[in-house]
């Protein structure tokens, strides 16, 4: 690709003739404007690609909007079409998921042998008298067996609940507790930067305080020490050796709007939200974008460094490449360990053609300089993907020079745990502007509009708002439907707001700057500021605190804590460590706070809202705003 200024405005990179030949959308601008013209004609002909034990009476029903039902009346199995279909193909001796672990270990798996695993662990969940419906919460490493385990419980229609394993007990028990669950799936632990991490013993804290669990089943990975309880406790590889743990396992039959699984995500406030995604129009939308903007072919060994436990991992690790019938590819660890070439060697090693991570991995690695790249053979890679937060230019056109070599078109995804898949996204024909996700996906129109729902004029920022429904969207907030509607739903009415300021620019191109609410994005991590601050004040020298998000080199954006001691207390450097500390111990090492800073009030409305706000713009040295409301 070359960096030429033409018509477009600002510094544009196009695509080489070696994309553009072998594209699979060689004129974004007409498949826009077919689908554009005829939503649900574009959307039922991607749904065609996929199987259906029986096909939709309607492929959009909003009678009951915003609870719109994507191929109603239809049924399937999203598993169906990510494993059994390709039983019958040549694709059953492909590889579906090439997997490294820390210590060097590399496991495959045939579409034949995931399925044979997984209609295994479908047996053994059935015989722990898991039924279609029930909700089973899997809190794993990056290991196969994750995938094994959403696989197993989406194959027999249970629901699945993943938590993100770098989370910790507090935030394990209320997503427990909320999903009620009967079943939790884990492991004795997982290995990061050379240590343990103590997933099970997170569980049985978690778990203590959770009634409905009946039943963990432990993989064992590490192998260290870990309490089993017996009657409660199993090993996973002493239950796959059981003859009730066959082969063989059929797939349940799913209405299209029946749940797949539950995703806890923050929010403005409270605690966090259990979006749910269906397995009918989730699987077309997820297939359909994974198509067209990573254009997956054959033989490509397509690498998504995310972890399973969040949104980008169930899309885009597991289902998604699955529904494609392509090679996956997965690591355990993290990129600096043990040394900062460990994707790059990865790379060179394994072949892999599409490389999908964020932000914040992009600007940590760039640290380290380019002669870690540069000593690896990066020459298979062909396309690069971005996702999490904004992209700064830099890291951008770091990650396009120095990993693409200048060849590879950067897929800058703009999406959310809500919307399931791309929203606003480049097919690798259009032309790239570092930092801009460019253009809503195939169907979708994007608006920018201030408070009062008008649109702002081009260049102007706004509140991004997605204007027509897509097939990947949550369903609903789990056990909360009018949480769904006040929260995406009711301040632009029939539009749904995203909670992002974003800006559109003279060529159509979107610009996201970030969240306009309470949520802090940390290494791409969506954390709520209301989890911890109730972790903060569970510790006993604090009466008050409030949280916000401030800019970070690495991690864009860092929690910063501000606490009100309790009487007998006094601020110390010791005291702000140990409540680092307690932080990170209940809601997990990713939760860390950057700084705590301890103060003798908090900026407050006369209500008794702490104004986060004013917080933050005191801490950059910024005006204050409107601060009429305030009463200190
Ligand atoms: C929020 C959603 C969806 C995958 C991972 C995040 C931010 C996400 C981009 C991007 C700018 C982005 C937004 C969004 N975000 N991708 N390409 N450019 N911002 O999912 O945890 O639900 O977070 O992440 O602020 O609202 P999530």
């Amino acid at each position: 690709m070359s960096s030429k200024k033409t018509q477009l405005e600002g510094e544009v990179f196009y695509p080489s003739a070696e994309v553009a030949t072998q594209a699979r959308v060689p004129d974004w601008a007409a498949l826009a404007k077919r689908a554009d013209e005829d939503l649900e004609g574009f959307w039922a002909a991607e749904a065609e690609e996929l199987e259906w034990y029986r096909k939709w009476d309607k492929v959009l029903d909003a009678s009951e909007k915003p609870f719109y039902r994507w191929f109603k009346g239809a049924q399937t199995n999203i598993v169906h079409n990510c494993l059994d279909r390709h039983q019958r193909t040549w694709r059953k001796n492909k590889l579906s998921l090439v997997w490294v672990g820390e210590k060097g270990e590399v496991r495959t798996y045939s579409y034949f042998a995931l399925n044979r695993d997984v209609s295994k662990f479908a047996n053994v969940l059935k015989a722990m008298g898991v039924k279609k419906g029930d909700r089973v919460t899997i809190y794993m490493p990056r290991i196969p067996e994750i995938v094994i385990a959403m696989l197993a419980a989406a194959k027999i229609g249970a629901i699945h609940s993943v938590v993100y394993g770098g989370f910790s007990v507090d935030a394990l028990q209320g997503r427990i507790e909320d999903s009620e669950s009967k079943v939790v799936i884990t492991a004795d632990g997982g290995f990061m930067n050379g240590k343990i991490v103590e997933l099970k013993k997170t569980v049985d804290d978690a778990v203590r305080r959770c009634p409905t669990v009946e039943t963990v089943i432990v993989v064992q990975r590490t192998a260290h020490e870990v309490r089993m309880e017996a009657g409660r406790d199993y090993w996973y590889h002493e239950l796959m050796k059981l003859p009730l743990a066959a082969g063989v396992c059929p797939t349940e039959v799913m209405d299209s709007t029946d749940p797949l699984y539950i995703l806890y995500t923050s929010g403005t406030t409270g605690k966090p939200k259990g979006l749910i995604h269906g397995h009918g129009g989730y699987q077309v939308g997820i297939y359909s974008t994974l198509k067209y903007v990573f254009d997956i072919k054959d033989e490509d060994r397509y690498w998504c460094a995310a972890d399973p436990g969040w949104v980008t991992g169930h899309s885009y690790i597991v289902y998604g490449p699955l529904l494609m019938g392509a090679t996956t590819f997965m690591y355990e660890g993290a990129p600096t360990y043990p040394y900062p070439n460990r994707w790059w060697s990865l790379v060179e090693k394994y072949g892999i053609t599409i490389l999908y991570t964020a932000p914040t991995a992009i600007r940590g690695l760039m640290r380290f300089g380019e002669s870690w790249p540069n000593r690896h053979d990066l020459s298979t890679l062909r396309l690069l993907g971005s996702v999490g937060e904004p992209i700064n230019p830099e890291a951008w056109k770091w990650y396009h020079r120095v990993i693409g070599k200048g060849r590879c078109p950067v897929m800058d995804t703009w999406w959310q745990t809500e919307t399931g898949m791309f929203m606003i996204t480049p097919v690798p024909t259009l032309p790239l502007k570092p930092g801009s996700a460019a253009k809503p996906f195939f169907g979708q129109q994007v608006s920018i509009l201030d408070d009062n729902g008008k649109a702002v004029p081009d260049g102007e920022e706004g509140f991004l708002v997605l204007e027509r429904p897509w097939p990947a969207m949550a369903m609903t907030v789990y056990k909360d439907p009018e949480r769904f509607v006040k929260t995406y739903w009711e301040k632009y009415p029939g539009r749904y707001m995203a909670g992002d300021a974003a800006k559109r620019d003279a060529d159509g191109y979107y610009w996201v700057i970030g969240r306009t609410d309470d949520v802090i994005k940390v290494s791409g991590y969506r954390l709520g500021t209301a989890e911890i601050e109730s972790a903060l004040v569970s510790h006993p020298a604090i009466a008050e605190a409030a949280v916000i998000g401030l800019p970070h080199e690495v991690k864009g954006q860092a929690i910063h804590c501000y606490c009100l001691l309790r009487q007998g207390f006094k601020p110390s450097p010791e005291l702000e460590d140990e409540v680092k500390q307690h932080v990170a111990q209940h809601l997990g090492p990713i939760v860390r706070p950057e700084k705590v800073t301890f103060v003798d009030s908090l900026p407050k409305t006369r209500s008794g809202k702490i104004m986060r706000r004013v917080l933050k713009a005191r801490a950059q040295g910024l005006p204050e705003g409107d601060v009429s409301t305030l009463e200190e």
